[in-house]
Order: C-alpha cells, then sequence, then structure tokens
C-alpha cells in the first residue's frame, strides 16, 4: 500500500541524489523568511520575534522529523498529499493535497513579492522603472510587474527540465549563502545589546493591538513560520532520487539543521545591530540596515544577491507545486491533461498552468497576507503528516525501504500540538479565507465523487 504505488503510469527520470537535495532544500528554505519576513515578524514581537524563530523551528524541526519517515514509507511524488492518500483514505488525501496547491502556489508568490522587494530598488534606480509597476494596489500601484517576470523566468528554467535546473540551483545557493555571510560580517562589529531592549514589548500569546493589528510572539512564529520550510519540497521529489531512503532523509534533515544555524545568527545580528522599529515595515529590511550602518556597498551586494539568488526558494516551491498537481492530476482529481509528462520527465503543462495561477495573485496582493494564508495551507498538511506518522506506528507496517526516526510517535505529537497553537495564532481573516478554500475544496471533490460514480 504505501510503498510508493500513487497510480497512474506516469514516472519521471531518476536524476536526483542527497547533495541536490541539501541544496534544493537550502534553497527552498532560506529565502524570503529571514530576508524580508524577519521585518514583519519583529514588527508582531519585537526582539522577541527570536523566540518566534525558535518555536516556529522546533515545531518545523519536529514536522520535518516526521516528513523524513513518511518520505521513506511512502517515495512517491506528492509529498504530504501522497502520505495522507496512502495512510488516510482519498477524502483526507485530498483535503492534504488541496492545502498543499494553497501553500505551494502563495509560498512561490510571496516569495516572488519578497524578491522584488530587494529588486524594484535597483530597477528602479538604475533602470528608471517606473515605480507604479513595482507595487500591488494596496500600496497605491497598478501591480507588482517584477515579481510577474520573475514567475515566469523560473517557470522557464524549470521547463528545461529538473536536471539542468537542478545544477544551476546548487550554484545560486552558494549567492545567497555568501549575502547573508557579508551581513553578518558586517553586522557584527555594530551588535549593541541595548538593541533588545524591551525584548518583549507585545507578550506571548495572539493578542489584539489598539489599532486592530494581532501581535505576540506567537503571532509572529505563525507568520515567521514560513521561513523554515521548504524541506517539504525535498520529499516531493522522491521519485527522482536514486536511492530515496538515504538520499531523502539526508536531504531533509540536513537543510533544515542548517538553516535553524544560519537563521539564528542572522537573526540576532539584525536585531543587535538596529532598532527593530527601524527596519519592520521595510520590504528589504536586511539591505536597509546595512545602508544605515553606513555600508551601501554592502547593502547593494546583499541586494543583488538576493536578486540573483531568491529566485532559488521559487524555484523549489514551483517543483514541488508541479508535482502536487501531477499527483493530484494522476489520481483524477484535476484534469487528465495537466498530468503530461516529457518522455525526459518535464511536466511542462503544469508548470505553465502554475506560473499563470502565481503570477496574478503575486501581482495584485501584499505579502504578509500571502504567507499568512499560505501557512493555514502548511500547518494543515504538516498536520495531517504528523497524523500519517501516528497511525503507520500504530499498524506496525514497515517496508524495507522505510527509516524509523527515534522518539517518533512523541515527535509526531509535538507536531501536532505546535501546528495546531501556530494555526489559532494566525490572523483572523486569515482562518476565514482558510475556510472559504477548503469550502472550494469540498465543492471539487463532489463534483469528482459525482463524475467517478457517473463513469461507473
Ligand atoms: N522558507 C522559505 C522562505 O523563507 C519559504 O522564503
Amino acid at each position: 500500500m504505501a510503498d510508493g504505488a500513487g497510480g497512474g503510469d506516469v514516472t519521471l527520470a531518476r536524476t536526483l541524489s542527497w547533495p541536490h537535495l541539501v541544496a534544493l532544500g537550502v534553497g527552498a528554505i532560506v529565502g524570503t523568511g529571514i530576508l524580508t519576513l524577519i521585518g514583519v515578524g519583529a514588527a508582531k514581537a519585537g526582539p522577541a520575534v527570536l523566540v518566534s524563530f525558535a518555536i516556529a523551528g522546533f515545531v518545523c524541526a519536529c514536522a520535518a522529523l516526521a516528513y523524513a519517515e513518511m518520505a521513506t514509507r511512502t517515495p512517491a511524488a506528492g509529498g504530504a498529499y501522497a502520505y495522507a492518500r496512502d495512510w488516510m483514505g482519498r477524502g483526507p488525501g485530498w483535503f492534504v493535497g488541496w492545502s498543499l496547491v494553497l501553500e505551494y502556489s502563495l509560498v512561490v508568490s510571496a516569495v516572488a513579492v519578497g524578491w522584488s522587494g530587494y529588486a524594484a530598488p535597483l530597477f528602479i534606480e538604475w533602470l528608471g522603472f517606473p515605480p507604479e509597476l513595482t507595487v500591488g494596489p494596496h500600496l497605491g500601484g497598478i501591480m507588482n510587474l517584477p515579481a510577474v517576470v520573475v514567475i515566469w523566468v523560473v517557470a522557464g528554467v524549470l521547463m528545461l527540465g529538473t536536471g539542468k535546473g537542478a545544477a544551476l540551483n546548487a550554484a545560486l545557493v552558494f549567492v545567497k549563502l555568501a549575502a547573508l555571510a557579508v551581513f553578518a560580517a558586517v553586522t557584527i562589529g555594530h551588535f549593541d545589546l541595548a538593541n533588545l531592549h524591551p525584548f518583549n514589548p507585545y507578550g506571548f500569546s495572539k493578542s489584539m493591538g489598539p489599532d486592530g493589528v494581532e501581535r505576540g510572539i506567537m503571532a509572529a512564529a505563525a507568520i515567521i513560520f514560513s521561513a523554515f520550510y521548504g524541506f517539504d519540497a525535498v520529499a516531493t521529489a522522491a521519485e527522482e532520487t536514486r536511492n530515496p531512503k538515504r538520499d531523502l532523509t539526508l536531504g531533509i534533515i540536513g537543510s533544515m539543521i542548517a538553516c535553524a544555524l544560519i537563521y539564528t545568527l542572522i537573526a540576532a545580528l539584525a536585531l543587535g545591530a538596529s532598532p527593530f522599529t527601524r527596519f519592520a515595515d521595510s520590504p528589504e529590511p536586511l539591505a536597509l540596515i546595512l545602508r544605515e550602518l553606513g555600508e551601501p556597498g554592502a547593502a547593494t551586494f546583499l541586494a543583488l544577491s538576493a536578486v540573483i539568488a531568491l529566485p532559488t526558494v521559487i524555484f523549489a516551491f514551483f517543483f514541488g507545486q508541479s508535482r502536487i498537481f501531477l499527483a493530484l492530476a494522476r489520481d483524477g482529481f484535476l484534469p487528465a491533461p495537466l498530468a503530461q509528462v516529457s518522455a525526459d520527465g518535464r511536466a511542462t503543462r503544469v508548470i505553465g498552468f502554475t506560473a499563470m495561477v502565481v503570477s496574478v495573485i503575486a501581482a495584485l496582493l501584499p505579502l504578509g497576507e500571502i504567507v499568512a494564508l499560505a501557512n493555514a495551507g502548511t500547518l494543515l498538511a504538516f498536520g495531517a503528516v504528523a497524523s500519517c506518522l501516528l497511525i503507520a506506528r500504530r499498524r506496525g507496517h514497515q517496508s524495507e525501504h522505510a527509516i524509523r526516526i527515534p522518539y517518533g510517535r512523541v515527535i509526531a505529537l509535538i507536531a501536532l500540538a505546535g501546528c495546531f497553537y501556530l494555526f489559532i495564532s494566525l490572523p483572523r481573516t486569515t482562518h476565514g479565507l482558510f475556510l472559504a478554500w477548503n469550502v472550494l475544496g469540498v465543492l471539487i471533490y463532489w463534483v469528482v465523487r459525482r463524475r467517478a460514480a457517473a463513469a461507473r
């Protein structure tokens, strides 16, 4: 059952091994979360956003471990969708898949908007780009054109094929890490503990401020959470790995550990180098900090590196998204032509379809709202993966390919509770939108079932 059938006769070329997956993982994980959302998080929690990072990272690490085991128990494309389908049934599987569609689409859109935050000032200054074409209507602009462009460029790279894309991705991960290293090198000399006081101005759990904005360490954690995910994009590549057991475990756990270390360091240095109120609302907080420290050269280097390397995150989520669409289409939930894969494993149609949807969202909506809704989908999917692990352990089924993480049940329970607490810490408007998304999901499920019944 759980060893990866996945249904259908569409197969993907096995071109990836674990170094590709760690690069894919770090490429997917380090992105807008540390480069941009650190500002949004600081606005919600002050310097205590460091605690938010720790909480979000801990919950995500537990979910990552559950993922690692489930990925080796179900090495088929589709990530959490495939696990839920195989261990919980078709109905729950559909809702997890539907949540993943929300997560992956919105992350692609969100990171494209984050990319635009760093790219737009360069476009405006160097190319005379019209400012109203760099932000959506919520900020008085017409549309976020740079975000749309970057989405289509990444889509083009993916359409060239996974192997070539993954090699390019590995090179770009180095650029991103170099930019963060420069940030660390410059800010370490400006670290001032006074900037961390008061440490926790808005309290622990989410509470509504007099201005109608929800704040607190947990409110920030519920947004910052997205900084840590991306490892699940590794799991969606299961079918394309040469040795799923070794490659997936090292890929997922290795990339999580690396990113947790990088974030703690960069967030602490940013908060120590500048009062959080200075950079909280900036679309390019790390570059702003460097400029205000009198380091415009380093700021431009960081911005340029972000512009060159942030697309790795878009790449990884795009890749994951196309695999989820593929898995859903293979199982009859989406139109069959979407599932067509070329002889060498390229899913061109599904990538084009994804690009169309996510570029409209990126063109028009604000970053904070996109991320919050993406997180709602992710938290449901992570909760489902933890539940799948509990179910799998209860059934006692063990395939020769599966790894068994130590204290698996305890880790799964922590992941479940953590995802629930983070979910209720999301903004109220996000809860409403997520409900609406799932009502749409119920309708699609109903139509698909009726058609299947009619065809029998
Ligand atoms: N972890 C990814 C980021 O921070 C989604 O951009």
